[in-house]
């Protein structure tokens, strides 16, 4: 199993490297992941190219017997790259943007790509037969810093194009977009405009006033671009090695499809920072992020830079507690991670990383974090049979569309209104409930729940799977904002909810888009704040009624049969407890198994055990009982703070 750092000996002096890598290996690394920002050391002039400082670093760490990830540098393009080819993305009003960071290249820029394929083939080249190379990444985090959609001449140009090859004719498109609204037809794809500045922004703030279809082409257009430029990076490796290649994902990032991005891959890995300078993560929400990249090719995947220390680029983030990089690694592991990379070895002493602490501070001492990881590798080896190639046994699925996340994010519906934050919503309650979860959008089968929340934008070819997912015994959960747009972001001319009306066998016959909140009661008690569909159920019986506003005593979650299925649909947002009373009934009725545990404590289901994990600081009696399969002996249930544990069978007391 992979368990390694991240590592930038271009940032070392040579002399520190022997040092460096004996320390990996009494830490117990085995793997460095390095080069991904490395592009001027690599190709200090255009065409001259050195790959003796890597070459000399990798046969170090060789040394140490120390594998290693290598990233291709296309992150970050050197000054003389930008000084003669205008290469720099541009932002929404046309400005370019600045060199002096990273990330701030055009996907569809023709001198960026042809300069990223020199220097891929390359490193391609000059390190097909190293043994010590095991796997590639490509790049690093595309759409970070805010850079996947760009609004240069080129993505214009291609957007067009990218159109020419969706559409049937130019005329096909126009209808299809409604471009008769406002005088918007196009007499060509050539004459296509990007979704920028334009004349409404100032009245409407962030909502541009595009066209709707407009927009979400482009964001699925710059997704795209992506995922070729990638491919581009793909298809020259493969010439050369039949190592497996990755890229490091985002976890939550929705700019660009984690599916589409990881199609092309081999696996998929990615980064991970809890609790940094913007912010603490709940676990819940770190489990979700998990969830998202094992879902996005509903396979095991590897973290390529988990946080190791306290994380900011000015002001710091907490500082992981005693036990807890242990109980994030544990976490990664539980759902789904067979791979460990932390980021990074060694703290940086200049750049602008010089406070995203690493394994190591400054000095370069071994202290309290390296010991912890230490230890952990340490286990990690021993529960290599409970780690590689494991499944969980998920019982629910959340469904997470990036059509559904741009559409959304195009027309918010209601001020407070967010599709991630409502999909959390649901994930957070399962979770809490310890019901094991996954993310992805395929294979619905597999689970007993399907939570398709917001799932406004439906292509005519998903209603039939969806359909027959429920008519074959399935428990379909639909929410307000769902059924009523088509692939096009046209809404289409049915009563709410659109295409699920006839299994959902409600009608919502008005809504109210909240500006104050709503008391819910019934099987269900909570209160809406965002978001109440008045319902009037047809074959569906109801849950939950609204307590309050014009529409007091009206249906605000109803459960339909249809098939050997049912439907349930949510008319409203719900608050926390309401939310868990609803995912309960739901899941109760589906025959999943709840385990009510204290809060803070997690546990994910497996054949034959449970890892269960506390993400509190304080000791806990988790209630679960059996064989420790991490020590070998009978576990009581008392977790320490943050601690773990592998329960054999795992019998709920
Ligand atoms: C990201 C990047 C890394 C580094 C860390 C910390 O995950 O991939 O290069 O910048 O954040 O900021
Ligand atoms: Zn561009």
């Amino acid at each position: 199993m992979i368990f390694g750092v991240d590592y930038y000996p271009e940032h070392w002096d040579r002399s520190e490297w022997e040092n460096q890598a004996r320390l990996m290996r009494e830490g117990g690394f085995n793997t460095v992941r390095m080069g991904e920002f490395a592009w001027k050391l690599f190709e200090k002039n255009e065409g001259e190219f050195d790959f003796s400082l890597l070459d000399d670093a990798i046969a170090v760490l060789a040394g140490y017997g120390i594998k290693v990830i290598l990233g291709t540098p296309t992150a970050a393009p050197p000054k003389w790259l930008v000084n003669k080819y205008d290469i720099l993305q541009r932002d929404k009003y046309g400005r370019k943007k600045g060199w002096g960071a990273r990330r701030e290249s055009c996907a569809n820029n023709p001198d960026y790509i042809a300069k990223s394929k020199i220097i891929v083939e390359k490193m391609a080249e000059h390190y097909k037969d190293n043994p010590n190379v095991i796997a590639w990444q490509i790049d690093n985090e595309f759409g970070c810093h805010a850079s996947t959609r760009c609004y240069c001449e080129h993505c214009r140009k291609r957007f067009g194009e990218w159109l020419s090859k969706k559409y049937a004719s130019i005329d096909d498109m126009n209808k299809k977009w409604g471009n008769v609204f406002w005088s918007l037809d196009y007499d060509s794809f050539d004459d296509v405009i990007l979704p920028a500045y334009n004349s409404c922004e100032s009245i409407h703030g962030d909502t541009w006033s595009h066209n709707p279809a407009l927009d979400l082409e482009f964001r699925r257009f710059s997704s795209d671009s992506w995922v070729d430029y990638q491919k581009m990076q793909i298809d020259i490796l493969r010439k050369h090695t039949d190592k497996p290649i990755t890229h490091n994902l985002m976890g939550h990032f929705s700019d660009i499809s984690a599916y589409d991005l990881s199609a092309d891959l081999d696996f998929v890995s990615w980064d991970n920072y809890p609790d940094n300078q913007w912010g603490d993560s709940e676990y819940e929400y770190v489990s979700m992020a998990h969830e998202n990249m094992r879902g996005a090719k509903n396979k095991n995947f590897i973290v390529m830079e988990q946080q190791s220390g306290a994380c900011g680029w000015d002001i710091m983030g907490s500082t992981p507690r005693p036990n807890q990089l242990r109980l994030w690694t544990y976490q990664a592991v539980a759902h789904g991670a067979e791979g460990m990379v932390y980021f990074r070895f060694r703290t940086a002493l200049f750049g602008m990383e010089q406070y995203w602490y690493g394994v190591l501070d400054h000095d370069g001492m071994p202290r309290r974090r390296f010991y912890e990881l230490k230890k952990t590798g340490e286990e990690l080896k021993k529960l290599e049979k409970y780690i590689v190639n494991a499944e969980n046994k998920y019982d629910a699925l959340i469904v997470k569309s990036y059509d559904n996340a741009w559409g959304h994010d195009i027309k918010r519906h209601a001020k407070n209104y967010n599709y991630e934050n409502h999909l959390y919503d649901f994930y957070k309650a399962n979770v809490d409930l310890n019901i094991t979860t996954a993310v992805s959008h395929e294979s619905y089968s597999k689970y007993k729940v399907v939570y398709m929340p917001a799932y406004n934008i439906v292509e005519d070819s998903e209603l039939d799977e969806i359909k027959s997912y429920v008519e074959n015994g399935g428990n379909l959960v639909l929410t307000f904002r769902s059924g009523t747009r088509d692939e096009y972001n046209r809404v289409r001319p049915l009563a709410l909810p659109g295409v699920f009306k006839e299994i959902a066998g409600i009608e919502a016959v008005e809504f109210d888009a909240l500006r104050t909140s709503v008391e819910i009661c019934g099987e269900v008690n909570g209160t809406a704040k965002i978001w109440c569909d008045i319902i009037e159920p047809d074959t569906a019986k109801t849950i939950a009624s609204y307590n309050g506003e014009y529409y007091k005593g009206k249906a605000a979650v109803t459960m339909n049969s249809y098939g050997k299925g049912t439907v349930y649909y949510v008319g409203c947002d719900l608050d926390k407890g309401g939310m868990e009373q609803l995912v309960k009934l739901i899941s109760e009725n589906a025959g999943i198994e709840i385990i009510e545990a204290p809060a803070g404590v997690e546990i994910i289901k497996r054949d034959g055990y449970r890892i269960v994990l506390n993400h509190t600081e304080n000791a806990v009696n988790t209630g679960i009982k059996g064989k420790s399969l991490i020590s070998d002996t009978d576990f009581d249930g008392t977790l320490e703070g943050y601690g773990v544990e592998f329960v054999e069978q795992g019998g709920h007391i």
